[in-house]
């Protein structure tokens, strides 16, 4: 009897404890929700897609009213992002922290979203803006920090901001040798005093494939989470993947300065699928996978056993976002512009079910755009047509060793025409050039090269002029750029 309803105990002791791991890796899987698309999805399609999937943590860029409105009730947890240029702003006091709060976080937190950060600023010391955010960054957090306290809400809301991982680094290369950058080490510690003070997390954002692209004698496996033939060795300890080296890096640095309890939370980690040679479907499924598959397994990092908090960069391709840091930018997403999935990916970990797409979406009609066969490809207009069309609309995914990189000289010219025309939402005088083009119901998609058709974004359409938000500069420099590529 008593040996029997122990046996029930342990049982029952066992299920909890299997349900608490679970709940606890699912709770672990977020994602950023970028949305600098000129067509994006529904903001109710996409909260339904993160559903679908299980993601219980979304991040968001910045507040917008559509989202958050979408997101009331879902059941998803949310941070929420203050763009950089708001921080002058937000620090120079006066009445601005207050009536963002307001507006932004304590309405939505009433109407049933469930706001639980606040990031102010992102990736704001990053070495390429110069300082521009050194000063007001902190005092913007502080003044949010503030205005929640006020509005009554800074128990739920935290204030914390997401930083690249170049703030911290380790001069040996040994994470147990990490500590915070020198020119803000100061500044570090002022925030994280302020993090440990609020009990906040430290946002971290982790990016193997930057150093890759960075430094083309980086170890490739290194890179991904199978072991590497150029592991790190630190003490007692080895690592096989930059991850764990970089992450714990990061606990060294906290650890070094007195506050090694605050917690990490994995800001943004992803890998691109276009623009780069090393862009592509297989890498970054592999890395995505192995790092879905790494945290899963609760084992965490060497310095920091346990549950990892992570937000996937990024769910959706997003193809208005800048190319100065190289083509791939535009190709972050796990899904493509359209919410199918790029490749399968088991956010569970192992062989759980893949990812699954968005439901109800809305194509324009089955039509491209493509140079008519009788062109001849001397014409000065070609090469015209051409830069004008990429500097309007997005030919990332032409170039060496992209999707696109084999198409021949016509191939190169058709994918821009089309790429101009489904971004102008199939207007017909888009699909003109000097006579050069021409539309056609037959698919022009080859190999890996997929010439796509734009999704309706219904009344938002009649934009042909306003060309979305490109200016003429960006369009001169990308066209060049395109011009050169195809000469
Ligand atoms: C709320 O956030 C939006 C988006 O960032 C911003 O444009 C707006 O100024 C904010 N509202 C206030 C009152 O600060
Ligand atoms: C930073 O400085 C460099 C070199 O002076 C300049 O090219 C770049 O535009 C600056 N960036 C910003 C964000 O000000
Ligand atoms: C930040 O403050 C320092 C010291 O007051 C000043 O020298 C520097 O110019 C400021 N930087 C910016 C970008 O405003
Ligand atoms: C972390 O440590 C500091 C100082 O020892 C302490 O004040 C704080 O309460 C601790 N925070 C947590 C989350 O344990
Ligand atoms: C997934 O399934 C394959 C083949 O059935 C197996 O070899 C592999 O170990 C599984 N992976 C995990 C993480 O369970
Ligand atoms: C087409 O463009 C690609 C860049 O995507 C370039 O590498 C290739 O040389 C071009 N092909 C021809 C035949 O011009």
């Amino acid at each position: 009897m008593a040996a029997a309803g122990r046996a029930v105990a342990v049982a029952l002791l066992l299920v909890a404890v299997l349900c608490g791991v679970g709940l606890r890796l699912s709770d672990a899987i977020g994602v950023n929700w970028g949305t600098q698309l000129s067509h994006p999805l529904p903001a109710s399609t996409v909260v339904r897609m993160l559903q679908d999937n299980g993601f219980d943590k979304v991040k968001l860029f910045d507040a917008e009213d559509a989202i958050l409105g979408a997101l009331k009730g879902s059941g998803i947890q949310v941070m929420v992002g203050i763009p950089n240029d708001m921080l002058a702003d937000l620090a120079a006091g006066g009445k601005a922290a207050d009536n963002w709060v307001a507006k932004n976080v304590s309405g939505h937190v009433r109407d049933g979203v469930d706001i639980r950060y606040v990031a102010v600023g992102n990736e704001p010391f990053l070495q390429t803006f110069n300082g521009t955010y050194l000063n007001t960054t902190f005092p913007a957090m502080q003044n949010v920090q503030a205005a929640l306290v006020k509005a009554g809400v800074a128990d739920k809301v935290k204030v914390t901001v997401p930083l690249n991982a170049d703030v911290y680094q380790s001069p040996t290369g040994k994470p147990s040798d990490g500590d915070f950058r020198a020119d803000i080490h100061g500044l570090m510690l002022t925030i994280v005093q302020f993090l440990a003070s609020t009990g906040a997390p430290f946002v971290a954002n982790v990016y193997p494939f930057i150093s890759l692209y960075a430094d083309p004698n980086f170890p490739l496996d290194y890179a991904f989470f199978q072991g590497s033939l150029a592991p790190v060795v630190d003490g007692g300890v080895t690592y096989q993947n930059t991850f764990d080296a970089n992450h714990d890096t990061l606990v060294a640095a906290l650890r070094r300065n007195g506050f090694g309890n605050v917690s990490i939370v994995v800001g943004e980690v992803g890998w691109p699928t276009d623009g780069d040679m090393n862009a592509n479907l297989d890498y970054a499924r592999r890395f995505n996978q192995g790092f879905l598959t790494h945290i899963a397994s609760g084992q965490g990092t060497p310095l920091r056993p346990g549950p990892v908090d992570a937000y996937l960069f990024s769910l959706i391709d997003e193809d208005r976002k800048s190319i100065q840091p190289g083509n791939f930018e535009r190709h972050w997403g796990i899904f493509n512009y359209d919410g199918t999935p790029k490749y399968p990916l088991s956010l569970a970990g192992g062989n759980g079910s893949t990812l699954k797409p968005a439901r109800g979406v809305k194509y324009l009609d089955k039509k491209w755009c493509v140079l008519k066969p009788s062109a001849d490809l001397g014409d000065q207009k070609v090469g015209d047509s051409v830069s004008y069309a990429c500097g309007l609309a997005d030919c990332t995914s032409l170039g060496y060793k992209t999707s696109c990189g084999g198409l021949d000289t016509k191939g190169n010219v058709s994918y821009a025409f089309n790429s101009y025309y489904q971004t102008m939402d199939q207007d017909e005088r888009a699909c003109d050039f000097k006579g050069l083009a021409t539309t056609t119901s037959v698919d022009p998609s080859a190999g890996t090269c997929r010439f796509i058709i734009e999704i309706d974004v219904g009344a938002a359409a009649n934009i042909i002029s306003a060309a979305r938000g490109v200016t003429a500069g960006a369009a001169a420099v990308l066209g060049a750029f395109v011009l050169s590529m195809l000469l």
